[in-house]
């Protein structure tokens, strides 16, 4: 029973993948579906993390016991306004500045409790934090084939062209910002 609940944001801890190192929260036992981001995660996301390239934060779950349950990466970016009817309306640029959300994903033994939900939340409202001191307009991805809906149906927009299909942004203003 306990493994179906919800998660919700006061069962959440997040650490910077340094702290979460430093806390020696253990993080080997991670591991989603997908090869291709275990890969990520246990190869190159302290890479992208030292080198200011993506910044890993790790969601925990457990209060003295600590589960890393989901993890993701962030860094700066832009989309060309060329890319959306609503982008090119915002502005004179060329681009709209944006927070890449990079990767997220979940440990596979919490699927199905909503923690990607959370930790989209999560990004949001970092951005929208950062937006205070530095131009920052949208939070952009680029999803797998397998999760354009799920993010669809987060408020995700894809941009218009069928080549970049797989791009999608949310204005930060549709947020109250
Ligand atoms: C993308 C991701 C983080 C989304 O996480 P999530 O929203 O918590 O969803 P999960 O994949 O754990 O679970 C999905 C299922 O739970 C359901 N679900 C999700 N949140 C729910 C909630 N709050 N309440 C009830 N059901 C929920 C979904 O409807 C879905 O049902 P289905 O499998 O029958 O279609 C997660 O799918 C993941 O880590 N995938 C592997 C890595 C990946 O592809 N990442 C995306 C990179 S672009």
């Amino acid at each position: 029973l306990q493994n179906s609940k919800q998660f919700e944001p006061d069962d959440i801890d997040v650490y910077s993948l340094t702290k979460a190192i430093e806390l020696k929260l253990d993080l080997a036992r991670f591991r989603c579906e997908k090869n291709e981001f275990n890969d990520y995660f246990h190869n190159t996301a302290l890479k992208d993390h030292n080198g200011n390239l993506g910044r890993v934060w790790i969601f925990t779950t457990g209060k003295r016991k600590k589960r890393v349950i989901g993890f993701v990466t962030v860094a700066m970016s832009q989309l060309s306004k060329q890319e959306h009817k609503k982008l090119s309306d915002m502005t004179h640029h060329k681009h709209v500045p944006a927070l890449l959300l990079g990767q997220m994903v979940r440990d596979i033994d919490f699927h199905g409790r909503g923690l990607g939900s959370l930790m989209k939340d999560w990004v949001i409202a970092r951005a929208i934090d950062h937006s205070k001191h530095i131009g920052c307009r949208l939070v952009i991805l680029h999803s797998v084939d397998d999760k354009i809906d799920t993010y669809k149906k987060w408020g995700f927009v894809q941009v218009d062209s069928k080549k970049n299909k797989n791009t999608m942004f949310v204005d930060l203003s549709w947020h109250g910002q």
